[in-house]
């Protein structure tokens, strides 16, 4: 697995205190509060994971599954909901959890999703961000890292559903996608 891997991005140390900040500042911003963390699966499964065991506030956990990829690492620009939420967000606060911002379309769907809903608010908290990739304007409440343009994996990160398990971020070889 480690021979299609260019470099490390980021290291587990690294990735560890970042979260461990970012936990900080939801723990403030949601005090008194018992805010549903919506993790877009798969790729935000071991970030969720880690943040929640650094929240110490009440939380409540959802899943939500978005596809505009297929295999390829290029988004298509077409976003349907391939697993709905099993919780009512009517009325509550909502905070999303995704792996990493590209194009920024999944992100933007589903937060109009979870507003069309009836969620009082709604946050997003994002992992990795490739802001130079944007199609839209997007809007990241809480973020861990920005980074360049190339195709990342590990840390729940997939390429064709392969890497997610490497527990730092990798930059995949090119001569694996192209
Ligand atoms: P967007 O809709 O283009 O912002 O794409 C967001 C989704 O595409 C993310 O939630 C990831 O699942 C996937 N994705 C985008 N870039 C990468 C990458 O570099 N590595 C792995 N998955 C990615
Ligand atoms: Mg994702």
């Amino acid at each position: 697995m480690t021979y299609d891997i260019s470099a490390i991005l980021l290291d587990e140390e690294k990735i560890e205190k970042r979260i461990s900040d970012l936990a900080a500042c939801i723990c403030k911003d949601f005090e008194n509060k018992t805010p549903i963390m919506i993790s877009v699966l798969k790729g935000s499964f071991i970030f969720l994971a880690d943040l929640v065991r650094s929240l110490t506030i009440p939380v409540e956990i959802d899943f939500l599954a978005v596809s505009s990829y297929g295999n390829s690492t290029v988004s298509s620009g077409v976003v349907s909901i391939k697993k709905d939420l099993d919780v009512d967000v009517t009325g509550r606060d909502v905070i999303i959890v995704e792996d990493i911002v590209d194009s920024g379309l999944s992100l933007k769907y589903i937060t109009e999703y979870i507003l069309k809903h009836g969620a009082a608010s709604v946050s997003t908290c994002v992992l990795l961000d490739k802001p130079e990739a944007h199609r839209d304007d997007i809007k990241i409440d809480y973020l861990g890292f920005e980074i360049g343009n190339d195709f990342v994996v590990g840390y729940g990160l997939d390429y064709a559903e392969k890497y997610r398990n490497l527990p730092y971020v990798a930059i995949l070889k090119e001569e694996i996608y192209s």
